[in-house]
């Protein structure tokens, strides 16, 4: 298309390779180049007819795009995003954008200067069903909400390599459930306590354990329940119960044979509502400012002392 956005994928891994078949979906987005360090991952996508480049400041030499998909491991986002702002280059970082809020906060700042729109990657605002509960929950027919929990289960876990650098289960699982929590509710959390299994994976992973369980209050003066898990026989399932003083709502958005879907619809609205945002359009879309506060209650988290599970 003549006047579609176009896009470089930074990162070509498993997130990547996802959003770039969101991509295709996609009807004002072209993804016209890659950036992998990876020779192979390079081949595969240059006989798709990407560009390729090695790294970021090879594709910045030659052009030829208007913004830019990070998905390249997270404790790489800071340093992506300080090249890319420096080129004034909107951007679209995967979540959790940065190991540290310090690390997001500073992309915030870095953005502010360039003067250019970064969004972060919290695809669950642009889930249906996850939509129609929030504007439940805004009307008031639920009520007060007195306890909002968010279970997120994976089907496997990453690989080992993976792990590693992602942060562990609170970052890199989390954010989700807190930006989750925060967008749903329109509330702020604050973490009171988590409790880590001491299941052992296979292979180990050291600082990720294989479950987690966080308690939180929102500010509104109910409970948030949070459940994590990276390895659930069903598959990749994710649930979310709200339980007001008028109605209760219990979403099972993401499961089974649908999950799939459901999660590149909400990608290619997502990346949508990026070029939308760009051209000035109002965005759906998670603000760094909204990745800064669900680090910060992932960092809360993680400096509660952690009680092994029997
Ligand atoms: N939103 C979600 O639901 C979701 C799900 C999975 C992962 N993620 C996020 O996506 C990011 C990537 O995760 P993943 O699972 O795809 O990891 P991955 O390890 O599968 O892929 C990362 C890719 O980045 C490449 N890479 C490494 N250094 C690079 C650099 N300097 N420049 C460009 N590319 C580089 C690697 O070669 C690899 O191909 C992480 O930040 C992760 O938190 C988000």
């Amino acid at each position: 298309m003549a006047d579609s956005l176009r896009v470089v994928v930074i990162g070509a891994g498993r997130m990547g390779s996802t959003h770039l078949d969101a991509i295709d979906a996609s009807r004002s987005v072209d993804a016209v180049a890659v950036v992998d360090p990876v020779a192979t991952v390079r081949d595969q996508l240059h006989a798709r007819g990407l560009a390729t480049h090695a790294s970021i400041e090879d594709a910045l030499d030659v052009g030829g795009f208007d913004a830019a998909l990070v998905a390249a491991p997270s404790d790489l986002h800071l340093g992506l995003i300080r090249t890319l702002m420096a080129a004034r280059i909107p951007t679209l970082c995967e979540k959790p954008c940065g190991l540290a809020s310090t690390e997001t906060s500073g992309a915030i700042d870095l953005a502010a200067v360039a003067g250019v729109v970064l969004q972060i990657g919290y695809w669950r605002r642009f889930v249906p069903a996850l939509r129609q509960l929030r504007d439940r929950i805004g009307s008031g027919r639920l009520g007060e909400l007195a306890l909002v929990q968010a279970w997120q289960w994976d089907g496997e876990p990453p690989s080992a390599a993976f792990r590693r650098r992602s942060g562990g289960i609170v970052r890199d699982m989390g954010v989700h459930e807190f930006d989750q929590i925060r967008w749903l509710s329109g509330q702020d959390l604050t973490v009171a306590g988590l409790v880590e299994s001491s299941v052992i994976s296979e292979p180990p992973v050291e600082n990720d354990p294989e479950s987690a369980a966080i308690v939180g209050t929102l500010s509104g003066g109910g409970v948030a329940l949070i459940s994590l898990g990276r390895r659930y026989a069903p598959g990749d399932s994710c649930w979310v119960e709200v339980i007001g003083t008028r109605d209760t709502v219990r979403s099972e958005f993401m499961s089974g044979a649908e999950a799939d879907r459901i999660f590149h619809t909400a990608l290619v609205d997502q990346i949508d509502a990026f070029a939308g945002a760009i051209h000035g359009s109002p965005s759906d879309g998670a603000t760094a400012a909204d990745a800064v506060a669900a680090l910060r209650a992932a960092e809360q988290a993680r400096t509660l002392p952690s009680q092994p599970g029997s």
